[in-house]
C-alpha cells in the first residue's frame, strides 16, 4: 500500500511573547530546575522513567510508597507497583489540610441560568455522604456503578464517591439512549445506577429517569437505582429498586475514610464514542491516571491556582473526566461547570459566561469552534472576552482556518492555542504544544515530555512528510489498562499491527521540524486514483472558503479511480447555496491542495451526523450515501441529520 499523501501545507506560525513564555508554569519549572531550552527539556524527558518518577514527586501523593516506577509486560503496564494510592486522597483529602477546603472547587451554572459555588469542603462532604450511602447498599470495592447525569454538580460528586470506596465508576453520557446506556450496564455487570429525574437542554425537559426506566427492563445486575432530583417532575416509581438521592445521604455522616488502594486498581471503565464499531469499555486506573492528567493540565494548559478554568466538555466523555474532574481537582483548581446548549437562549451564552466570570482558559472542540464559526462574529463581539489567556483545542484535527477564527475572534490575537491530541485510551494529552511553543496552525505540535510518538508506514518504518500510523513507542501514565471483558480485542485493536508498540489508529504526518499533523482515522483514509488521502485535508481545504463553517469527506467506490471524492458542507449563515457555488467550491480545494483532492460531488446540508462528542461518524454518511445498513448508532448525537443524506 502506498503513504498517504500529503496536500495541505499550512505555512504560519505563531509564537508567543517572552513575556508570556516567562509567566507560564512550564518556563518556571524549567528555570527551577535549569533546564535551558525547549531541546533540553524534551531531550531530558526522554529518559520516560526518570521523567515521570520525578513527576510523580510533584503530582501525587502515595499512602505507601512504591517498589517499581513501572512495569512493562506489553500489552500491559502497571505504574508505581506496590504503592498504596488512591486518586481521592490527591482530589480531595488532601486540600481539607490546607486552605483550599475554603475555595471554590466548582462555579456551576445551569441552563436556565442557576449560579452555585461549590467549595472544595463542601464538596469534599457531599462525596463523603454519598460513599458512606454506596457503601450501606452494599456497594464493595471493585463493585461497578454505572452514572447517568448530565452535567450538574452531583456526576462529579458521584465519580468521586466511587473511587473514594474503591468502586469503579462507569459513566454514560446523558445525551446515549436508553439502549445505550443498557447495552454499557449490561457489559459492566452494574450493581448500582446513578441518575436523575429530568435535566435541561436547549429550553426543553428531557426526562433522564423514563430513558434509565427504560434502560433498566433489562439489566439483571443492577440491583439499585439512586435518583437525584434535579427538576421536580413526576416521575415512575420503582419500589425496592429506586430510592431518592436526598433521602439516601439524609443521615449519613459528612466524613469517610477513602480506601487505600493497589495504585493499579481500576478507577473507571469509560465506553469510548467510536465513530466505528461497537463501544469498547476502555479501563483506566488510579495513580499513573492521576499524574498523567495533573501534570498535563499544568503544564499544557497552564492553569493557575488563581485562574477560573473551563473545559466546556461534558462529563460524559474522557475529556470531561480528566479535565473537569480529577485534574483540575488535583491541582485545586476553580472550574466552571455549565449543564446545557452553546446557543441557548441565543449564540452568545458561552460567550456570555466567559465574561460573566472572568474566565481566564478556555478548552473546547474544533465542532464547538466551527459551529460558532457559522453562527457569525457578531456574538462574540458582544462580550468582554479579555480576561481568556489561553485556549485548548480536542477532538478532531483543528481546521487551520478554524484555528485562526478561534486565535482571532475569540483570544483576540493574544491567547496560544494548545491543539491536544489523545484518546479516551490514553487518559491524558499525548502530543500538543507547550505554551512556550512555536504553534504551526493545524498542528498539534511534538509529543509532550514523557511521551514518545511517531509515524510509521506499512512495514514499520519511521517516516516524515509523508502519512503513516501514528504510533505511540512506550507506555504513559494514563495508559489504558485494557478493554473490559475482552482481552483479545485488546490485543487485536492495539497491539498486533506492529510488535508492542500501540496503534492510534489515526494517521498523520511528521513534517521537517518533526511536528505533527493529524489526518484523519485510519478507517476513513480514501484512496483516489492510487493515492490515499486523509479525509481532514480536504476537509480543511473546504473550510478554509469564506462561505463554509464545516465539511465531511467521504469515498465511495468509483470504477474508473478507485474512489471518488463526496463531500458535504455546512454554509456559514446567512449563505446560499447554489450550483456556482458547487464550481467555486471545487476550483478551490483543486487551487488549495490540488485537482487530485478536488470533491466530485458537493452536497449542501445543514448539519452532518456527529457524536456526542462532536466527531463527525462519516461510516454513517458512508453507508447512508451507499444505500447499506447503518450499523450501530448508539452514540450519534443528532439522528434527523441522516435524513438530509441521499442515496447516490
Ligand atoms: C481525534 C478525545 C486531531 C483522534 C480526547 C483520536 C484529534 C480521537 C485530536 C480520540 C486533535 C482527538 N487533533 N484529532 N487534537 N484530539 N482527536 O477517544 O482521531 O473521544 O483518535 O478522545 O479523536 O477521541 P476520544
Amino acid at each position: 500500500m502506498t503513504d498517504i499523501s500529503v496536500l495541505l501545507k499550512e505555512q504560519r506560525t505563531f509564537k508567543p511573547t517572552q513575556e508570556f513564555i516567562n509567566q507560564t508554569n512550564v518556563k518556571q519549572w524549567m528555570d527551577q530546575n535549569h533546564i535551558a531550552s525547549l531541546e533540553e527539556l524534551y531531550e531530558k524527558a526522554s529518559d520516560w522513567k526518570w521523567f515521570w518518577e520525578k513527576m510523580s514527586k510533584e503530582f501525587i501523593h502515595f499512602y505507601q510508597p512504591y517498589k517499581k516506577v513501572v512495569d512493562w509486560k506489553p500489552p500491559y503496564v502497571k505504574w508505581f507497583v506496590g504503592s498504596k494510592y488512591n486518586i481521592v486522597h490527591d482530589a480531595l483529602d488532601l486540600h481539607m489540610q490546607t486552605d483550599v477546603q475554603h475555595k471554590i472547587a466548582y462555579i456551576y451554572e445551569s441552563e436556565p441560568g442557576e449560579t452555585q459555588k461549590i467549595t472544595y469542603g463542601e464538596l469534599n462532604g457531599e462525596v463523603n455522604k454519598l460513599a458512606n450511602a454506596l457503601k450501606q447498599l452494599g456497594v464493595k470495592k471493585r463493585d461497578r456503578v454505572g452514572i447517568y447525569l448530565p452535567m450538574i454538580p452531583q456526576l462529579p460528586i458521584a465519580m468521586l464517591a466511587c473511587a473514594k470506596i474503591g468502586a469503579i465508576h462507569s459513566v454514560v453520557f446523558s445525551g446515549f439512549s436508553a439502549l445505550a446506556f443498557r447495552g454499557r450496564m449490561n457489559d459492566c455487570q452494574a450493581k448500582v445506577i446513578i441518575t436523575c429525574d429530568a435535566f435541561y437542554r436547549r429550553g426543553k425537559k428531557i426526562f433522564l429517569k423514563e430513558q434509565t426506566d427504560t434502560a433498566l427492563e433489562d439489566t439483571p445486575s443492577v440491583k439499585h437505582a439512586i435518583v437525584y432530583r434535579r427538576t421536580g417532575d413526576k416521575i415512575h416509581w420503582k419500589s425496592g429498586r429506586d430510592i431518592w438521592w436526598h433521602d439516601l445521604v439524609k443521615n449519613m455522616p459528612k466524613i469517610c475514610e477513602t480506601e487505600p488502594l493497589d495504585a493499579n486498581d481500576p478507577l473507571f471503565y469509560l465506553y469510548t464514542s467510536g465513530t466505528t464499531g461497537k463501544p469498547k469499555g476502555i479501563i483506566h486506573a488510579h495513580a499513573g491516571y492521576a499524574l498523567g492528567a495533573a501534570l498535563t493540565l499544568h503544564w499544557v494548559l497552564d492553569v493557575k491556582p488563581t485562574d477560573i478554568y473551563w473545559c466546556a466538555a461534558d462529563i460524559g466523555w474522557i475529556t470531561g473526566h480528566s479535565y473537569i474532574v480529577y485534574a483540575p481537582l488535583i491541582l485545586g483548581i476553580t472550574s466552571v461547570l455549565y449543564e446545557g446548549a452553546p446557543d441557548f437562549p441565543l449564540p452568545d451564552r458561552w460567550w456570555s459566561i466567559i465574561a460573566k466570570y472572568n474566565i481566564n482558559i478556555l478548552y473546547t472542540s474544533p465542532t464547538a469552534i466551527r459551529f460558532f464559526m457559522q453562527k457569525g462574529d457578531e456574538w462574540p463581539q458582544k462580550h468582554d472576552l479579555s480576561s481568556l489567556r489561553l485556549l485548548g483545542s480536542v477532538g478532531e484535527p483543528i481546521n487551520p482556518e478554524a484555528w485562526i477564527w478561534y486565535y482571532a475572534t475569540i483570544g483576540k490575537e493574544k491567547c496560544p492555542i494548545m491543539d491536544t491530541w489523545w484518546q479516551t485510551e490514553t487518559g491524558h494529552f499525548m502530543i500538543s504544544p507547550l505554551p512556550i511553543s512555536t504553534l504551526k496552525p493545524g498542528s498539534a505540535v511534538l509529543p509532550i515530555p514523557g511521551v514518545s510518538a511517531d509515524v510509521y508506514n506499512e512495514q514499520g518504518e519511521s517516516i516524515i512528510e509523508a502519512g503513516g500510523n501514528l504510533v505511540i513507542t512506550h507506555p504513559w501514565p494514563g495508559m489504558l489498562r485494557g478493554i473490559y471483558g475482552d482481552p483479545a480485542r485488546y490485543q487485536e485493536t492495539y497491539w498486533d499491527r506492529y510488535k508492542n508498540i500501540y496503534l492510534a489508529g489515526d494517521i498523520a504526518r511528521i513534517d521537517q521540524e518533526r511536528y505533527f499533523w493529524i489526518q484523519g482515522r485510519a478507517d476513513d483514509v480514501l484512496s483516489v486514483s492510487g493515492h490515499r488521502i486523509g479525509n481532514s485535508e480536504i476537509e480543511s481545504a473546504l473550510v478554509s472558503y469564506e462561505a463554509v463553517a464545516e465539511a465531511a469527506i467521504i469515498g465511495v467506490p468509483d470504477p474508473i479511480k478507485g474512489e471518488s471524492i463526496i463531500a458535504y458542507v455546512i454554509l456559514k449563515n446567512r449563505v446560499k447555496s447554489s450550483p456556482e457555488l458547487i464550481d467555486i467550491l471545487r476550483q478551490h480545494v483543486a487551487h488549495e491542495i490540488g485537482k487530485l483532492a478536488r470533491p466530485d460531488r458537493i452536497y449542501f446540508v445543514r448539519d452532518v451526523p456527529k457524536t456526542r462528542s462532536g466527531k463527525i461518524m462519516r461510516r454513517v454518511i458512508r453507508a447512508k450515501a451507499l444505500g447499506k445498513e447503518i450499523g450501530d448508532i448508539s452514540t450519534l448525537a443528532n439522528p434527523e441529520s441522516i435524513d438530509e443524506i441521499l442515496k447516490i
